[in-house]
Order: C-alpha cells, then structure tokens, then sequence
C-alpha cells in the first residue's frame, strides 16, 4: 500500500507498506523513541539491530504486516499487524468468552514520533490502513497486549475508531492495570 496524507496542519506524509530497504530509517525511528514512549510500546528490541536482522530481513516470511508512515527523510509512524498465534491474547480472550483465530483477528499496536503524538497522525494512518484492510480477510483488530490504562491519548485514539474495551488484567512488571480493546470490523 501507498497512500498520501496530509496532517491537520497541512504538512504531507506517505503512509506505507514497510520494504526490506527500510532497515536504515526504521532503526533510526526506534533509536529515536524517548523512555516515555517506550514504556508504552514495545512489541520487540526497539533498535537498529532488531530493524536490520530480524524485521527486514524477514519481511517476507514472519507472518507480520508493517506500515510506516515517512516524512522524505524519516520514519514518523509504525504500525504493526501481526497475524502469529499471541498465546497470552489468546487465553485473555477466552477468558472473556471470545475465541481469537489470528489468521482473522491480527494483534495490532502503533507508535507515533514522540515530536508527532498528538497531531492526528495515528488517526490518519488508521483510517486509511482501515480502508486497505476492507478488502483483507481481516475479522476484527486486537490490541497487542492491551493498551495501559493511563494512556488516555491510545484509549482515545481506539475508542475514536470503534475498538471497544473487553476487560483489564494486571501485569506486575509495570504495575498497571492495561485495557484488552478490540476492533470488530
Ligand atoms: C498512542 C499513539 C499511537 C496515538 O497516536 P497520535 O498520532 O498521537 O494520536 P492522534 O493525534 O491521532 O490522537 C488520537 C485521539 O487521541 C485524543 N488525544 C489527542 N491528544 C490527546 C492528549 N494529549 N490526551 C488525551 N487524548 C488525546 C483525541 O481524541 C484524538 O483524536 P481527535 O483529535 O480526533 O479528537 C501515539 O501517541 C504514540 O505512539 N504514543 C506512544 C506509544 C503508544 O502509546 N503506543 C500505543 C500503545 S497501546
């Protein structure tokens, strides 16, 4: 996918489908995230090795979709759809009474450029990646390991798009309660 957005304030970004040639930019924008926001995201090793070895040579074979959304210079946006078994999503979910099958319902989690939270990137990145997903398999999107209940900006964001919040649980290793959310399409 390809897609040209421009931000409320006007200035133009592309949001894309991540390549194998990105490993440059797109260690430089996990290298580049603050100790804030990697409390809130972290999927995986958010540096430039991770970028290079694992993401982009795998690109191909790991099961995962990757978008980035790209000034002419830089990586300002990631999103992740993963389509690989999550076990603990999975057992959350039944616990909840609901049977995830991940080839149908991808766990999902973005990270905004800590100089671009705020500014309706993520919401145009959604929007548009909801409109690509609308000729996908795709059943529902499910938050990879919920969102923090203090991060208000993500629920919101969610909440905007139609993801509803199923249940809390508890992780120790942060001390926080975190939202499972989910979008059914
Ligand atoms: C969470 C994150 C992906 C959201 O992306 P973003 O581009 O900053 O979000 P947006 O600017 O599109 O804002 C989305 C909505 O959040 C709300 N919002 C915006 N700023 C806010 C703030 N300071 N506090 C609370 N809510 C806020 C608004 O409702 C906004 O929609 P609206 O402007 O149409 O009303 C991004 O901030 C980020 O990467 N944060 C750090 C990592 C993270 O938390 N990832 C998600 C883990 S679950």
């Amino acid at each position: 996918m390809h897609v040209l957005i421009h931000s409320p304030n006007g200035y133009p970004f592309t949001l894309r489908s991540l390549v194998k040639n990105d490993s440059g930019i797109l260690g430089e924008f996990f290298e580049s995230l603050s100790p804030q926001t990697r409390s809130k995201f972290g999927p995986h090793p958010l540096d430039r090795e991770y970028a290079k070895y694992v993401i982009c040579k795998n690109i191909d074979v790991d099961n995962v979709s990757r978008f980035i959304i790209v000034t002419e210079t830089q990586v300002v946006g990631y999103f992740i759809v993963d389509f690989n078994e999550y076990p603990n999503e999975g057992s959350r979910y039944s616990s909840y009474g609901i049977e995830l099958d991940f080839a149908l319902d991808p766990v999902f989690a973005p990270c905004i450029h800590d100089n671009y939270q705020g500014q309706g990137l993520a919401s145009l990145g959604l929007d548009a990646l909801l409109r690509y997903f609308d000729k996908s398999k795709i059943r529902s999107l499910v938050l990879m390991g919920g969102t923090q209940e203090p991060n208000l900006l993500a629920r919101n964001l969610y909440k905007k798009f139609g993801f509803v919040e199923i249940g809390e649980f508890y992780t120790d290793y942060n001390r926080l309660n975190n939202v499972d959310m989910r979008l059914v399409r």
